[in-house]
């Protein structure tokens, strides 16, 4: 069902609250596995959580070290400063190659060729891949009955997300909704066991505390046989392209966030979590650990995953059996 802005606002304070049970579970059952902490760089992504001085969890925000209760503050305070400027920044910074990412991203899942589905898109933001699956069913099998659901933790990326769908055809329909919630945490009551056929996720994984608890969350939520799938900044493994690429992203991307959205921090922080997160056959062994099944652990025809552009993003996928 269709939500308003106005209906956002409840859905933050319940989904926060039953966050705070969630992830006082999690840190019970985490203490007993506290792993070495890790430094700047490429760290090793499954340990996301470490131990800091004082024995208090700590993770990675960028390169910094920071408690692990504090990301999602700083994660949401990153969108909320960039959420007025990120379709302007996101072209620009990609030069447009991430509209060609996306477009094939959802070519790849075909939605709608089955007839019509029930989707999720989690850390939707302005709703780039929802705009994108309703426009492909519709487009190429007349389908007006695959909905998505759009997901956030960030009410300022959703109010832009809202703004964008006012001026199509999918506006007051139930194919579009709004929701505010953590991906880590979906509030059960919103978001039920076993409801949707495709879970979507793009640019947003990294940006997550937990990537394992975003795993669990997108199998409990997704019906059996349905799919899981991910498009994330990843791992270049050509040399030389790697080079060319680390020079643009550490001078370009922030000089870009100073000059167009007045903001260097932000931006040089999401430069940062791309290194962070773990390159492609260690997601893809993470996919696996949750339930999904997926290829075969290689890139390409078969495989878990698919490189774009070298690795420069990949799209990793798994179902639900
Ligand atoms: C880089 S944007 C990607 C937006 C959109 N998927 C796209 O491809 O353009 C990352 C999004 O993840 C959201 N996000 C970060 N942490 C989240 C979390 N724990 N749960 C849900 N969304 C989250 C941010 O608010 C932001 O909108």
């Amino acid at each position: 069902m269709h939500r308003s802005l106005r209906q956002l606002r409840p859905l933050v304070s319940s989904s926060k609250s039953r966050l705070c049970s969630v992830s006082a579970v999690r840190h019970n059952h985490q203490d007993a596995q506290t792993t070495a902490s890790t430094s700047a760089g490429h760290a090793n992504p499954a340990a996301n959580v470490n131990s800091g001085e004082q024995g208090s969890r700590v993770t990675h925000f960028g390169f910094k070290t920071v408690p692990e209760e504090q990301k999602e503050n700083l994660v949401r305070n990153v969108f909320e400063s960039v959420a007025s400027s990120y379709d302007v920044m996101n072209d620009a910074m990609s030069l447009g190659v991430h509209r060609l990412w996306k477009d094939d991203f959802v070519a790849r899942l075909k939605p709608g060729a089955r007839g019509p589905m029930r989707c999720i898109d989690v850390a939707g933001g302005t709703g780039d891949i929802a705009l994108r699956i309703l426009d492909f069913a519709r487009e190429k099998y007349a389908d007006r009955e695959t909905s998505v659901d759009v997901v956030d933790i960030n009410a300022e990326m959703l109010k832009e997300g809202y703004k964008r769908f006012k001026k199509t055809m999918y506006h007051n329909t139930p194919q579009v909704a709004f929701k505010q919630a953590n991906a880590q945490a979906m509030p059960e009551s919103e978001f039920p066991s076993n409801t949707y056929d495709l879970y979507t996720i793009a640019f947003g994984i990294r940006n997550c505390t937990s990537i394992p608890d975003v795993l669990k969350e997108a199998y409990r939520v997704l019906k059996p046989g349905g799919t899981f799938a991910c498009l994330e900044f990843s791992r270049v493994n050509n040399p030389l392209l790697s080079t060319l690429y680390d020079q643009y992203s550490f001078s370009i991307i922030p000089l870009l966030g100073t000059i167009l959205a007045g903001d260097r921090e932000s931006y040089q922080y999401l430069v940062e979590s791309i290194r962070k997160f773990p390159p492609q056959p260690e997601f893809a062994k993470m996919i696996a650990d949750a339930g999904f099944t997926t290829g075969a652990m290689h890139e390409g025809k078969g495989g878990a995953w698919t490189d774009l552009w070298g690795g420069i993003a990949s799209i990793h996928t798994g179902v639900k059996i």
